[in-house]
């Protein structure tokens, strides 16, 4: 299978490469970037049984000093805890300004690691090295970090592009379906955005059968967004689709509802509230569009509906990082391949979501 590689054109730029083998390759690859320095991997702890020796081995043999630290899987880590544990860490093992943090993992594992390298010493490089199918097609790509706080997701951030992204299909092996669902959650939201090509993809079941296919077309797709868009004034924000209702489902539920499960009710509310409210455009509406973006995010083993009612959800969303003043910017699907943004005053949020909400 062949190594694909696409150019994000951000300051600095950097590549993004997909294909299979490449963590074990890790080492000489990353040398054509990050010449030789003391690398600090963080991955967790399920993620290192898995692959931090192939990583350490190639990063060792290419010539780097390796420093290692593992923190507990899981979203209930991406807090401010763990964070000031890994930047002790780096502290502890004396990296310096020519140094590089390595972020081995899923987008929890990138946005913590990438929020480190970008507090650490006001900024050191860092690669992304995602292992999971969500981090494949979003987040290890564009330079978002953050961390959650207590009154809501991604509350602590901030916008540092890493040096380097090798995107091992390999890994996606190892993946629970869970897991993988949730990253298919992301990986379809840009097909509703940009293509009904893509979108008719995840229909065919394109994802089982040939994964580097969808990752390197969301991946170019995320990189031409972030190129005109970096720090998310006006198009980027188009990438929040679902994300509102997202992060209120997982606010709601205490954080047990994962990202990808939660943006999927998300995206399928969002459908449903722009049919009711007349946002679809005329050629959707009769081609039953919101029927066909539900059973595909439905096909995908990913929910369609959440047990959060409207109220609650409008709650939780207020705290979101969306909210400008008494406004919010929310994201309307008008056809598969086509969204708008939408600045609404903070009080028809419940409106909106009523509109869309329905239990199943
Ligand atoms: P995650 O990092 O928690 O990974 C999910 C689980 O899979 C974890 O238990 C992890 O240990 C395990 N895992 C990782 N790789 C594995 C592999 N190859 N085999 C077996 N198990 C593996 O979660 P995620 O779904 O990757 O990412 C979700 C996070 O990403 C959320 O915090 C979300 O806010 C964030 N996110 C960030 C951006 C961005 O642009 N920065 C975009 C989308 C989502
Ligand atoms: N995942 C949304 C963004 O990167 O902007």
């Amino acid at each position: 299978m062949s190594i694909q590689t696409i150019l994000v054109r951000t300051d600095p730029e950097y590549d993004v490469t997909i294909g299979p083998g490449l963590l074990k390759e890790c080492g000489p690859r990353l040398r054509e970037v990050v010449p030789l320095c003391h690398m600090a991997v963080i991955t967790d702890s399920t993620v290192a049984p898995l692959y931090l020796e192939i990583v350490k081995d190639s990063l060792l043999e290419a010539g780097y000093k390796v420093s290692t630290y593992v923190f507990p899987a899981g979203e209930g880590s991406k807090n401010f805890n763990t964070l000031s544990s890994i930047l002790e860490f780096l502290a502890e093992e004396q990296l310096t300004r020519v140094d590089c943090v390595a972020a081995l993992g899923g987008g929890v594992t990138g946005d913590m690691a990438g929020l480190a390298a970008a507090l650490y010493l006001r900024g050191v490089k860092y690669v992304q090295l995602p292992t999971t199918l969500l981090a494949a097609v979003d987040s290890s790509v564009g330079g978002k970090t953050a961390i959650d706080l207590s009154a809501g997701k991604n509350l602590a951030g901030a916008f540092m592009q890493p040096s380097a992204v090798l995107c091992d299909t390999d890994c996606l092996k190892t993946l629970p379906p869970h897991v993988r669902a949730d990253g298919a959650a992301e990986a379809i939201k840009t097909g509703i955005l940009c293509s009904e090509k893509l979108f008719a993809l995840f229909e065919a079941d394109v994802l089982s059968t040939n994964p580097e296919l969808i990752i390197s077309r969301c991946v170019a797709y995320k990189a031409g967004v972030v190129e005109r868009d970096e720090k998310e004034q006006g198009e980027r924000k188009l990438l929040n689709l679902g994300h509102t209702v997202g992060h209120a489902i997982e606010k709601c539920s205490g954080f047990t509802v994962t990202h990808g499960h939660a943006v999927a009710a998300g995206l399928v509310i969002m459908t449903r509230a722009a049919e009711n409210l007349g946002w679809l455009t005329e050629e959707a509406k009769e081609a039953l569009e919101a029927e066909r973006i539900e059973s595909a995010i439905e096909s995908l083993g990913l929910p369609a509906s959440t047990e959060y009612p409207p109220e609650a959800l409008a709650q939780a969303a207020l705290s979101d990082k969306k909210r400008a003043g008494d406004s919010i910017t929310i994201v309307a699907p008008s056809k598969i391949g086509r969204c708008e943004l939408k600045k609404i005053p903070v009080t028809e949020l419940q409106s909106i979501i009523e509109a869309g909400w329905a239990l199943e």
